[in-house]
């Protein structure tokens, strides 16, 4: 009798059992994971360029440290997640040429500036937070290495959140200027922020299919409706204001309303027109170039110790 594997895993899915590399798994539901961990992958390693701009003008040797942990911590999430892709037959290499050739999407977040300090704790604040609030869900994904590697990585999101928003209380307590280093900073990473989760619910192209396999848990505008709940009492005890005079909280919902999102912007960035898409795909072809010998010297070491071995 023919076995039906589309009916196996549509059972597992159906009873939550995870889908691991070897199981059969139908085309769309690998190439769709392809898409979004490699994408996940690169948002880590490019992520580390704006953080990186401050490791050699923190204002303090701790900050030095506290901001370099953290930019390690996000080339491991990279180095784990591409690890994750590989278990769907992609190669490293050819993951990392469509990022170098500007095909490969990253989160749109990483393509704006970090102006002054206030950008790290703000993107530590902020960024990170939604982060959290995209990558708890998917702890649960369907599919098995995906979820594991969220696992550890939900655990280190976690300290990069709280360091940045210990950070942002210091200087929300600070001089006029510092207080004022901190309002712009808010001013310039509010919305970016938002469009972190996505388009509109209804002009998401991925979402029906990526919540049918239970890869995505909530949609877009939930979470993104979620992160705003719990920022805004945040921003609150800065003292901050928020960039958005639509901003109100409904009683009857129990939740903020907020304005409009400048899709224009959203879109542009994502096509890869945003402030620094350039900068960022240039230097990492540049970082991957430049870093040919270490692993070429890797590559001769492993076969000379294989070939001693099998001597
Ligand atoms: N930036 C760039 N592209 C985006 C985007 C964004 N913020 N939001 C959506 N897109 C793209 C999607 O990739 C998709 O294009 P594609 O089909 O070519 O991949 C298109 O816009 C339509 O969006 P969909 O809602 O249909 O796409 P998804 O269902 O994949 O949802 C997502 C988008 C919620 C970002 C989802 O891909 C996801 O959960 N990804 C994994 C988590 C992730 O990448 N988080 C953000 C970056 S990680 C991070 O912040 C590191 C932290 O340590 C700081």
């Amino acid at each position: 009798k023919e076995i039906d594997f589309q009916q196996i895993f549509d059972e597992k899915i159906e009873n939550e059992v995870r889908i691991e590399p070897k199981d059969w798994m139908p085309d769309a539901y690998r190439k769709t994971l392809i898409r979004q961990i490699s994408q996940h992958a690169h948002s880590e390693i490019v992520g580390m360029l704006p953080e990186a701009n401050w490791i050699t003008r923190a204002p303090s040797l701790n900050r030095k440290k506290i901001l370099l942990a953290k930019v390690q911590d996000e080339a491991g999430h990279g180095l784990y997640l591409y690890c994750a892709a590989e278990t769907l037959g992609v190669s490293r290499i050819q993951t990392l040429n469509d990022l170098h050739s500007g095909k490969a999407k990253y989160s749109s977040i990483f393509n704006y500036p970090t102006l002054t300090w206030a950008d790290i704790g703000i993107i530590g604040w902020l960024v990170d937070g939604a982060a959290i609030l995209n990558q708890v869900p998917l702890c649960r994904a369907s599919y098995g290495p995906y979820a594991r590697a969220m696992v550890r990585v939900c655990k280190e999101e976690s300290f990069h959140q709280r360091q940045g928003y210990e950070s942002l209380v210091v200087l929300s307590k600070g001089s006029p200027e510092q207080k004022e280093m901190l309002q712009d900073a808010m001013n310039r990473w509010w919305w970016p922020t938002l469009m972190m989760f996505g388009p509109k619910d209804e002009e998401s192209s991925n979402s029906d299919m990526s919540m049918k396999w239970r890869i995505k848990r909530f949609s877009n505008d939930e979470l993104r409706q979620r992160f705003v709940d719990i920022s805004i009492p945040q921003a609150e005890y800065l003292g901050l204001t928020i960039p958005d005079p639509d901003l109100k909280w409904n009683e009857e919902t129990g939740h903020y309303e907020f304005g409009e999102i400048d899709w224009e912007e959203f879109w542009a960035v994502v096509k890869g027109n945003g402030k620094c898409n350039k900068q960022r795909v240039d230097a990492r072809r540049n970082a991957h170039e430049e870093g040919a010998w270490v692993r070429d010297a890797a590559t001769a070491y492993h076969e000379k110790r294989s070939k001693r071995e099998n001597e």
